[in-house]
């Protein structure tokens, strides 16, 4: 399945946050716990490459707390890396935000040479959460400043520690299939990119391995084990309601229920990969990716308007069209892509 997605107004972002980051001493990315791999932004790991980095692994909540273990050691092995786990119950995440990132700059702190963080994250990976969480703690707004874009926000969390929010959006490119479904599986790239059945057979494909009694429970079904994915969805639409008049089962609304259950904690608490499985499909997809951009024809000149925005290009189907050159497209508000 390949996920029909545009990253709008990528170009705008990487410029804006490539712009701030001279002056950033730590990137804190949020990750969503149930997808910390796929949920990752490769384009934020190019721009970012040696920064000191903080990895939060957000919405833990609806996480596998084994797996979310397995996680932050995973990124906490990497140079120059500190990661936590957290979720939107926490009532003051700030001062463990705030010890992580000063224990990777050591040498700032103080009102001459006060921290300065930048954090990112995908859209619906709980970023306005989080901060609206942080600003009513102790923090202030510090408004808009010259040279800072109306969207950018400046939080004061403690006399010395800055935290930027990223200005513009930072939409995934999808180069992993696999990190793709995942994606779309939690809400993580807009509805109208992808399709509703496939997506929940590749979920449901892949929660049965590791969950499979918790879908035999919710759906109550003897053995998942044996059930093509079809028949697998089938069942979800007839345990849940999501049959046509005559009893067939309607397939898109018993995929609509999968994910929504998916999404709302209803099979109890999933991560979809774990560090050497997302590792594998990453290789398996960048060497994909690199075999595609080496067939590609050499392009002729500028490219003209704003194309991505209206119709796909050549090489839109993987999730590439407007990422780079075509980034401005008014593709960003997340809805768009479909295909
Ligand atoms: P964004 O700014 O990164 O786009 O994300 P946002 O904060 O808007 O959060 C996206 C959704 O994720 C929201 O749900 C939010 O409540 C939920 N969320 C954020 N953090 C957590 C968390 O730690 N745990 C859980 N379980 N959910 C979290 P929504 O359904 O879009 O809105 P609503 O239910 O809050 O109305």
């Amino acid at each position: 399945m390949a996920i029909q997605w545009y990253p709008g107004h990528m170009h705008s972002t990487r410029k804006a946050i490539a712009e701030r980051l001279p002056e950033i001493d730590v990137v804190i990315e949020l990750l969503d716990a149930r997808l910390p791999g796929s949920s990752a932004n490769p384009l934020l790991a190019e721009l970012t490459a040696g920064k000191p980095a903080l990895k939060l692994l957000n919405k833990q909540d609806l996480a596998d707390p084994a797996l979310t273990t397995l996680w932050l050691a995973h990124l906490q092995a990497r140079p120059g890396t500190q990661a936590l786990a957290l979720d939107a119950s926490e009532a003051a995440p700030a001062q463990r935000l705030i010890a992580a990132c000063r224990a990777l700059v050591p040498g700032r702190g103080g009102m001459v040479k006060p921290v300065r963080v930048m954090i990112c994250g995908i859209p619906n990976v709980g970023k306005s959460t989080l901060i609206n969480s942080l600003m009513g703690q102790r923090s202030a707004k510090t408004g808009d400043e010259p040279g800072i874009t109306k969207t950018e926000q400046r939080i004061a969390l403690a006399s010395d520690f800055l935290l930027f929010d990223t200005p513009g959006m930072l939409w995934p490119r999808i180069v992993v299939p696999e990190g793709g479904e995942n994606l779309a599986a939690s809400g993580g790239i807009g509805r109208n990119a992808y399709d509703d059945v496939e997506v929940a057979m590749a979920l449901l494909a892949r929660v049965r391995p590791r969950y499979g009694d918790r879908l035999a429970l919710r759906y109550k079904l003897r053995d998942t084990a044996a059930l093509p994915d079809e028949d697998l969805l089938a069942a979800v639409g007839r345990q849940r309601g999501g049959l046509l008049p005559g009893g067939r089962v309607n397939l898109q609304k018993a995929a609509e229920l999968a994910i929504h259950d998916f999404r709302n904690g209803a099979w109890g608490r999933i991560t979809l990969e774990t560090p050497g499985e997302f590792a594998q499909w990453q290789a398996a997809g960048q060497a994909a990716d690199a075999l595609r951009q080496a067939a590609k024809p050499p392009r002729k000149g500028p490219r003209k308007g704003r194309g991505a925005a209206t119709a796909p290009l050549p090489d839109a189907a993987d999730g590439k069209a407007g990422d780079d050159e075509a980034g401005d497209g008014e593709a960003g508000d997340g809805e768009a892509g479909a295909g």
